[in-house]
């Protein structure tokens, strides 16, 4: 298993945010966490790379337990990260954004991941030397996801990255997620507007109240997922 989350819980002091998650994602898969406002998806994402202690549980990481593991420490065994909000840094450049997520690794490593992700993104190049915060929504998602690409992760964790996008931006997103998938990237990817993510899962859980009320094939979790869209 690529991905071991065992009775997680997350706390924020009073408030249970994630009560009791056992979720799994094995090599190669592309799993969906759906679930409205408030479900615990983004308590669950980044209790797995480590920016939120859990209070209890465990999470596996291709076999070891990394649960008493630093963020960064799991972002250097490969888990690559983009955050819900399409947070970038608005005073850096393009160029420096993406390639924060690849510090840590050689110049060469870098330039490589820069001209692959270039030539998936033409955007970047063209907007290299500007600060981030000039892009639109849809780049600067573009920039995020390229920024959680660019160490060539093994596991890709992405939430929301569709919120608030017009159509043709979540397009080229999905475009991009179909590439990670064909290079053989394991992903984990939260979202509110099931519909989108559905195609490009392979699984999902459906979260409501910090809890997987429903788990199955995409088409399996379908119809839940889509009525909690209303909620
Ligand atoms: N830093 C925090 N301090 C206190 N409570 C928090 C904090 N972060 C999240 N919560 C609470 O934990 C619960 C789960 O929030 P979380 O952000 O994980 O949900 P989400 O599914 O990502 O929602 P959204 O779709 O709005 O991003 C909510 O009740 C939220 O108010
Ligand atoms: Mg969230």
């Amino acid at each position: 298993m690529m991905l071991a989350v065992q009775d997680l819980e997350v706390r924020y002091g009073g408030i249970t945010a994630v009560r009791g998650v056992s979720i799994e994602v094995a090599e190669g898969e592309t799993v969906l966490l759906v679930g409205a406002n408030g479900a615990g998806k983004s308590s669950l994402i980044n209790a797995v790379i480590g920016l939120v202690p859990a209070s209890r549980g465990s999470v596996r990481f291709a076999g070891a337990d990394i649960s008493a593991m630093s963020c960064d420490g799991r972002a250097r065994a490969g888990m690559g990260y983009s955050p819900e909000g399409r947070r970038v840094f608005a005073t850096m450049s393009v160029a420096d954004n993406v390639l924060s997520g690849a510090c840590g690794r050689g110049g060469a490593a870098q330039r490589e991941a820069w001209s692959w992700l270039c030539g998936l993104f033409p955007i970047l190049q063209e907007r290299a030397d500007q600060p981030a915060g000039q892009l639109s929504g849809g780049q600067q998602q573009i920039v995020a996801l390229a920024r959680a690409m660019s160490s060539f992760p093994k596991l890709l964790l992405l939430d929301e990255p569709f919120l608030g996008l017009a159509p043709v931006w979540i397009a080229q997103i999905s475009e991009a997620i179909r590439h990670m998938q064909k290079r053989g990237t394991t992903i984990l990817v939260t979202e509110q507007m099931a519909r989108p993510a559905l195609s490009l899962a392979t699984r999902g859980y459906v979260l409501r109240s910090g809890e997987i009320r429903r788990s199955g094939t995409a088409s399996e979790i379908r119809d839940v997922a889509l009525a909690e869209e209303y909620l």
